[in-house]
Formats: structure tokens, sequence, C-alpha cells
């Protein structure tokens, strides 16, 4: 099956305008390889029919089916520690001291892909007993395939290279090559599929204390930065805070947030009004 020129640029353009994600014309090779084996398993014979079945059909499978193909879902346990660690020991407790006794504070991963992320946190926080346990842990993602992944729990040695042995021993049991997360933990997080560029779906995911959003906006290109960034805000509360990846930069997406540095971590602060 060939992919001309054109019809990448439909699909790209098509992806871009749904999701964000930008593809280069360097990689149409990447298109090409990922998307043939979704023709192949449904007997298609061109893009262009492949094309047509995504633009026209109305229900979401088609569209949720591409995502699962193109997004690129990299993850692991304890990544960028440093970060995490700040989160917990720092930033966690400072909302809670801000917050009156009855309120819970909301973390939000908000593009969570296998969920390695949020059931990190849930478990560096279950580390910690002496924190109040008023926390509430939200996950999602694009993916409908990351999502039923990451609801499933079971994750790869790869996947738990960096997470401490005593972690490893107490919140997961070994099932052949496999580590099983905990009941416990796997129910500390609610999953649920958001697009960071849809506002309408981002509304269940309102009145956020801390939002996560790292090793994401890298796919981005800088409109769909800025609209994603956006939408964050929206969803923090005043004096919420908004962390990215550590390579990543607000630098010319948004003046909104005030750069909060804390132990070398950088923390996006949304502005009391
Ligand atoms: C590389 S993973 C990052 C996972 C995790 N945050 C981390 O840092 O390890 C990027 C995730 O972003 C998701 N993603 C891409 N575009 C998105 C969008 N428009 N809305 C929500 N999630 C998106 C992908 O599905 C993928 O699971």
């Amino acid at each position: 099956m060939h992919l001309s020129e054109s019809t990448f640029r439909e699909i790209r353009d098509y992806i871009y305008e749904k999701s964000g994600i930008f593809i280069a014309d360097t990689k149409k090779y990447l298109i090409d390889n990922r998307l043939s084996r979704v023709l192949q398993e449904k007997n298609l014979t061109s893009f262009e029919e492949y094309l047509r079945i995504i633009k026209y059909s109305s229900n979401g499978t088609e569209l949720s089916r591409l995502f699962d193909a193109v997004t690129t879902n990299e993850t692991y346990f304890y990544r960028e520690p440093h970060q995490l660690t700040v989160l917990v020991e720092e930033i966690i407790p400072e909302v809670i001291r801000s917050l009156h006794a009855a309120q819970s504070v909301k973390i939000w991963s908000a593009a969570c892909s296998t969920g390695e992320e949020p059931y990190t946190i849930s478990i560096m926080l279950m580390e910690k007993p002496t924190l109040p346990k008023r926390i509430q842990m939200f996950a999602s993602d694009l993916s409908q395939g990351v999502l039923e992944s990451a609801k499933k729990a079971i994750f790869s040695s790869y996947s738990v290279r960096n997470a401490p042995p005593q972690h490893l021993k107490r919140y997961f049991s070994i099932r052949g090559q496999d580590h099983v997360l905990n009941e416990e933990v796997r129910k500390s997080v609610r999953f649920m599929r958001a697009n960071l560029m849809d506002n309408r779906e981002l509304k269940q995911l309102r009145g956020m204390d801390i939002i996560l959003c790292r090793n994401v906006l890298i796919y981005f290109d800088a409109r769909s930065k800025q609209r994603a960034v956006s939408n964050l805000y929206d969803n923090l509360n005043p004096g919420g805070y908004l962390i990215i990846g550590s390579s990543e930069s607000l630098h010319n997406v948004t003046r909104a947030f005030r750069p909060v540095v804390i132990n070398r971590v950088i923390a996006y602060q949304k502005v009391q009004r």
C-alpha cells in the first residue's frame, strides 16, 4: 500500500486538528508504518479509504483507534523523581495548608499514558502517613488504549526499573514476568479520557489544585501548546500549580503563570485573582 504525499498531509492535518499533535513532513514513515497495521487489521486496501472512514464515521471508535496508533506513550514509574519528590514533600503539604480542613487536594495527571505517573504519586503519598489523607487523584489521556492498560495495572520489569526495591515489594506482586499493582494503589486513581485540546471534555476535570502535564507538550506546535496550556489554566484553582516535564518550558507560551522554583524544580503557579 502506498501512502501518497497528499494523503499523508490530509491525515497529518486531521490528526493535528483533532489532537494538537504535530507531525512533521520528515515523519511520513511513522504514519506509514503505524497506520499500515491499522489498515491490515481492517482489511482496507488504501490510505484514501481509511481517511474517508475516520473523517465520516459517526462513532468515536475509529478516531480513538487512530489516536492509539499515533500517540507516543513512553512512560515509567518514578520518571523525573526529583520533580515528584518536590511535589510530595513541598507542594502538596503547602496546598493542604491553604485549604479548609474539609477540602481535599485534587491532583490531575493530564496525559497519564499507561498510568505510571499517577500511580507513582499515589505510592509516594502512601509512604507519607503523616500527610492528611484528603487527596483525590485523577488521570486522563487522549488514547483509550493506554487508559485500558492503566486500569489493568499490570507492568513490565522495564516500566518499574526505577522503582525503589522496597516499594516494589510493598505495592506489587509478581505474575510471571509482570508486576501487578496492588488494589489499594489501583483504586486510588480515577482514570478518564480527555483531550487537552477540547475544552468541553475537560469540564469534567475543573477545580484542580495541582496538574501534571509532563512530556506531552513536546508533541505539540506553538499554537497547540498555547491551547492546551490555556485549557489547563482554566481547570486550575487560583493559587494552584502546573508541573510540566523538566526539559519543557512555557517560555513564549503563556505569561498567565508565575514560575516558582522549589529545590531546583520549576512549578507554574496560577496567580491568585
Ligand atoms: C510520552 S507520554 C507522557 C506520559 C507521562 N505524563 C510521563 O511523563 O511519563 C505522552 C501522552 O500524551 C498523550 N497525549 C497526546 N496528545 C494528547 C492530547 N491532545 N490530549 C491528551 N493526551 C494527549 C499521549 O496519548 C501519551 O499517552
